[in-house]
């Protein structure tokens, strides 16, 4: 799994203990794998009445195009059935709003609403 967020260059990769945590915390896993690797990671965290938040999504870079993104995103999506609960939400890489909105998601300035952040890491 670490190798996932490793090879997509995220930090999370850093600390794999952390990592372990905030896995073994989310509401709901899904895993694509080919043959003994994990190619693709996608796992979210809810109030399993109201809300999914959709923490982090990635797939291996030598597999990206193939589907294995929308497959596992959709099987999240799946899960949390927009007509079960009141909303989806997700915060988007720069770059990657048009895997989103092909999946149905839309810009929570559509909605008349704004999204608030607070991150310690700085954004370029
Ligand atoms: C974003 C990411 C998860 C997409 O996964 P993927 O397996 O490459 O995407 P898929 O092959 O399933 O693509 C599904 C559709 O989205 C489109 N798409 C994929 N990445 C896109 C992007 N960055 N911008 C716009 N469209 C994109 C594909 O062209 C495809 O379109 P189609 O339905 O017309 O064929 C993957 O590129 C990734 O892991 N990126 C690095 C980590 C990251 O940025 N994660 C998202 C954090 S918010």
């Amino acid at each position: 799994m670490v190798a996932v967020y490793r090879s997509n260059g995220w930090t999370h990769a850093n600390d794999p203990e952390r990592l372990r945590r905030a896995i073994q915390h989310s509401s709901y896993n899904v895993v694509a794998v080919v043959g003994d690797r994990v190619v693709g990671y996608a796992r979210t965290l809810s109030d399993e009445a109201f809300a999914v938040y959709i923490a982090d999504i990635l797939v291996a870079p030598d597999r990206q195009g193939e589907g294995i993104g929308r497959e596992i995103t959709q099987a999240l999506l799946d899960h949390y059935p927009i007509d079960r609960l009141h909303h989806q939400v997700l915060v988007a890489e720069r770059g990657a709003e048009g895997f989103y909105t092909r999946l149905g998601m839309r810009p929570v300035g559509t909605f008349g609403l704004t999204a608030f952040i607070r991150t310690r890491e700085p954004r370029p």
